[in-house]
């Protein structure tokens, strides 16, 4: 990577996600420790104020990779020559909410900006959404960016990924770093399918090793689907921090890729593979390699995982759907 400073976009720049993210962007744990960085930070104009709070303390770390941080609320000029862009900023759900209740407050921001990144973006941009509910609203930005390739629009499902990696880990009594080959398929949402049976621990085989189906359904399939639910009813506000590391962690190996023999969830436009429908965003299994991620190929789907990965895949169908009649793609 050369030294010119890459330009990362971030939205909703003064909330609570951001303000664990464009930290950890800023000192290097998206691009490495080479890499400058200029942010460009989108928000909507009464959060500019808070969020020039959030500059100054910025400003505040000496961050020696910033070289530049431009802040403001019109996309077409936040987003200008941008190589990277997070999208964060949509409304969370509250207490009771299911993701999807949120489509139509949020669905037009990704109309605006799909068209603003279309229209001023650099040729390479990466597009993340983490905004919820992240795979329709990626669904939306893309769909109105037509000039740019529909394979750098992604979904963050990598949070879901994580939360599934611990709970195999303390199940399993070993350190999270022996647990790889984890997948996440489908929404991000209660329907999402953390599988096991693909995933290792110590080279090991994680259903074959734990063999216990009635935790993998009555436990780790729960635990894991509605992680989000129970951090909004212990924290009173949906989970930030581990959201941003889940955020940067997928750029980061987006941008860099996945080490040998790995691989991570990745939310990408569906090109059929597994009998997921071509165009929809939704959860796989990917590599990454100079930059471009390819879907996991042949992994053999028993009948209890083909029944959960239809289950949520037919949910962003519904929510594909919606949107048409909405009128946002
Ligand atoms: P927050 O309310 O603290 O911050 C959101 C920010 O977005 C606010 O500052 C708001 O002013 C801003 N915003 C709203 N509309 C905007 C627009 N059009 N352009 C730019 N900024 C805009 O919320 P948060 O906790 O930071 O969460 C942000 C989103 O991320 C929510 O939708 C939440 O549900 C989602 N989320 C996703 C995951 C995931 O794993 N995919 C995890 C956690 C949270
Ligand atoms: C999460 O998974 O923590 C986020 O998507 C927030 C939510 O609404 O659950």
């Amino acid at each position: 990577m050369s030294n010119a400073p890459v330009k990362v976009a971030v939205t909703g720049a003064a909330g609570q996600i951001c303000y664990s993210l464009l930290f950890r962007i800023a000192s290097g744990s998206l691009l490495g420790p080479d890499q400058p960085v200029e942010l460009r930070l989108l928000e909507i104009t009464p959060a500019l104020k808070a969020l020039e709070g959030v500059v100054m303390e910025l400003d505040d770390c000496a961050f020696p990779l910033l070289s530049d941080v431009q802040i403001g609320d019109d996309a077409n000029t936040v987003f200008d020559g941008v190589n990277l862009a997070m999208l964060v900023g949509a409304r969370p759900r509250t207490k009771g909410m299911e993701r999807g209740d949120l489509l139509e407050a949020n669905g037009a921001i990704f109309t605006a900006q799909g068209k603003a990144l279309n229209d001023h973006a650099a040729d390479d941009v990466k597009v993340l959404i983490t905004g919820n509910p992240a795979n329709t609203n990626a669904l939306i930005a893309m769909r109105n960016a037509p000039d740019i390739p529909q394979h750098r629009f992604n979904a963050l499902t990598r949070l879901d990924h994580n939360r599934a990696l611990t709970q195999v880990a303390q199940k399993a009594g070993v350190p999270v770093t022996d647990v790889t080959h984890m997948t996440i398929w489908g929404n991000h949402s209660a329907t999402q399918y953390p599988d096991l049976f693909h995933t290792q621990v110590g080279g090991r085989n994680a259903a074959e090793l734990i063999d216990d189906q009635a935790w993998v359904e009555g436990d780790f399939l729960p635990t894991v689907q509605k992680r989000g639910a129970a951090i909004i009813e212990a924290r009173g506000s949906s989970s930030a921090a581990s959201a941003a590391n889940a955020t940067v962690e997928h750029m980061r190996d987006w941008v860099q890729g996945t080490p040998e023999g790995q691989w991570v969830s990745m939310s990408v436009p569906s090109d059929g593979s597994y009998g997921v429908p071509e165009g929809i965003i939704s959860s796989f299994p990917c590599t990454v390699s100079g930059g471009e991620y390819s879907i996991v190929q042949g992994l053999e789907i028993d009948e209890f995982s083909r029944g959960k990965i239809d289950a949520s895949v037919a949910e962003l169908i519904e929510e594909r759907d919606a949107v048409t009649s909405l009128g946002l793609i």
